[in-house]
């Protein structure tokens, strides 16, 4: 009998012992190549967590919508499939959180550090919290970068875009932006986007050069025009029950580690995207044009008139706090 209950003891204790060694898994998926800015810094996250936690978390890192596309990852965060995601910001209007889209407005970011104001100030937290009711932890602003025109024709100008049918993230803001171009606008997933450019269900897209590079957009659109007529960034959030629900000290390693990626998430954005407009001019299969001030003039005053169209969307004092963010 002696020997059967300790046994029984010394499996208890092995499994309990198991059991405490279990790491915490965090699936974390995304939607563009490993080689962009957001790949790069979810695999340095992943780096930087398992190495505080001492392994006591393992992130599993899910790219180029192997796991999940963009609709569907936000309703597995949601469910919990997944613990945590970096869409565009451009994709959070469909949530309900519409005021997001206000990244998406044309022209509403001067540079860089007038979007650095907007996302690390009040406006940022601000908005963050507008997850919270929808059950999402917003952790950190991630960068990508202004976006390019493609087609397979020059765009040279707003009248160049009438009638062209033309890929767009699932916002209010950019289908209102191309209709202001004259263009059709069609919501498609990332993922789907090349063959659709292939088979020619659209005519172009927009988006920073690191994505359409990295996608091989460029193999199927022969002119790219350097507009920077609006931007495209990232917003990491985490299911809020599993992010309340893990200790206190794992919590706060994984902050750092978020803090750190998104350090180093920064400094490389600007960068790959220069990298990647260069490697797109280098195949010599699109051409890469760039507007004259006066057709950038031209590209303004079709596109302004968007920020006042969007106010009963997005909200007139947000705007408003924004462009006099961008201003300082
Ligand atoms: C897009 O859908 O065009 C982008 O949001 C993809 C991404 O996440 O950069």
């Amino acid at each position: 009998m002696k020997l059967k209950s300790a046994l029984l003891v010394l499996s208890a204790a092995f499994s309990l012992n198991a059991f405490a060694q279990a790491p915490i898994v965090i699936k974390f998926s995304h939607v563009v190549a490993i080689d962009t800015p957001k790949g790069q810094a979810a695999e340095r996250f992943k780096q930087l967590a398992e190495k505080a936690t001492n392994g006591r978390v393992k992130i599993e890192l899910y790219p180029n919508s192997q796991l999940y596309k963009d609709k569907e990852e936000l309703e597995a965060l949601q469910l919990g499939a997944v613990q945590m995601l970096a869409p565009s910001l451009a994709k959070f209007g469909p949530l309900g959180v519409k005021e997001f889209e206000a990244f998406d407005l044309p022209y509403i970011f001067p540079s860089k550090t007038a979007l650095y104001n907007v996302t690390e100030g009040e406006i940022g937290k601000s908005l963050m919290k507008k997850l919270e009711s929808k059950g999402i932890t917003g952790l950190a602003f991630w960068d990508n970068g202004f976006k390019v025109m493609s087609a397979n024709k020059p765009l040279h100008t707003p009248a160049d875009f009438k009638g062209l049918k033309l890929r767009i993230q699932s916002s209010k803001v950019l289908d209102a932006q191309m209709r202001a171009l004259g263009a059709n606008p069609q919501v498609l997933a990332f993922s789907e986007v090349y063959q659709a450019l292939q088979t020619g269900v659209v005519d172009g897209t927009e988006n920073p050069p690191s994505n359409m590079y990295t996608q091989k957009m460029h193999e199927v659109q022969k002119h790219v025009t350097v507009s920077n007529h609006g931007y495209l960034g990232y917003a990491v959030i985490v299911n809020k029950k599993f992010w309340d629900g893990l200790p206190a000290d794992i919590r706060a390693a994984l902050d750092k580690a978020m803090k750190d990626a998104t350090t180093f998430e920064k400094a490389i954005a600007q960068r790959d995207n220069d990298l990647a407009l260069e490697a797109i001019k280098k195949t010599g299969k699109t051409e890469i044009y760039t507007l004259s001030v006066k057709e950038q003039a031209e590209w303004r005053k079709a596109l302004l008139p968007v920020q006042k169209d969007m106010e009963s969307r997005i909200g007139k004092d947000l705007i408003t706090a924004i462009n006099k963010e961008a201003a300082k």
